[in-house]
């Protein structure tokens, strides 16, 4: 079995992933973790120094790897993975079951703003901007995010409550 998890910044994609993985017994993967691990440089690090264009050429790749060379596994993707290159195509034509973890602006600012600093995307921008910047990012991504084969709504949800929804949508 293979399942992916995506969705914005903030949107519990590991914290479920880890804990869905552990009820189903696969292994979990994480692919900025992976790309960290591959590049020997933290995603904060590959931003600074290498851009984003570079970042997403090797999470596109990374991905395809993951995807054709493991067989069972939970993966939480990053959360601008499904908008580049042919990404949504790629997981889509895999024979992998996908979830969108959709979370509302405000659920997703509160949830950023906990942990703003690892994210090179939003860590420069105020904290007062930053419902108007997901707001519009979200707009700009929420079409590839919608293509995932089911959508979890993650609004006042437990860690355990989206897990359980999400294995409920296994057949
Ligand atoms: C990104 C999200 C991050 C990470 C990178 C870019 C994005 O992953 O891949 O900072 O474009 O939204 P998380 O969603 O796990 O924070």
């Amino acid at each position: 079995m293979k399942i992916v998890l995506l969705g914005y910044m903030g949107s519990g994609k590991t914290t479920v992933g880890k804990a869905l993985a552990s009820e189903l017994k696969l292994p979990f993967l994480d692919l900025d973790v992976f790309i960290e691990e591959k590049e020997k440089l933290s995603i904060g690090a590959i931003f600074k120094e290498k851009g984003e264009v570079y970042f997403r050429k090797k999470e596109s790749n990374y991905l395809k790897d993951l995807i054709s060379n493991e067989d069972f596994f939970v993966l939480a993707l990053g959360g601008g993975t499904p908008c580049y290159a042919n990404n949504m195509n790629v997981i889509n034509n895999s024979n992998a079951k996908s979830f969108y973890l959709k979370g509302s602006i405000q659920t997703l600012v509160d949830r950023v703003l906990l942990e703003k600093a690892k994210r090179p995307l939003i860590a420069e921008i105020n904290n007062e901007k930053l419902p108007e910047f997901i707001a519009k990012h979200l707009f700009e991504r929420k079409n590839e995010y919608e293509k995932a084969d089911v959508i979890i709504s993650i609004n006042h949800k437990t860690t355990e409550e989206v897990v359980k929804e999400i294995s409920s949508n296994l057949s």
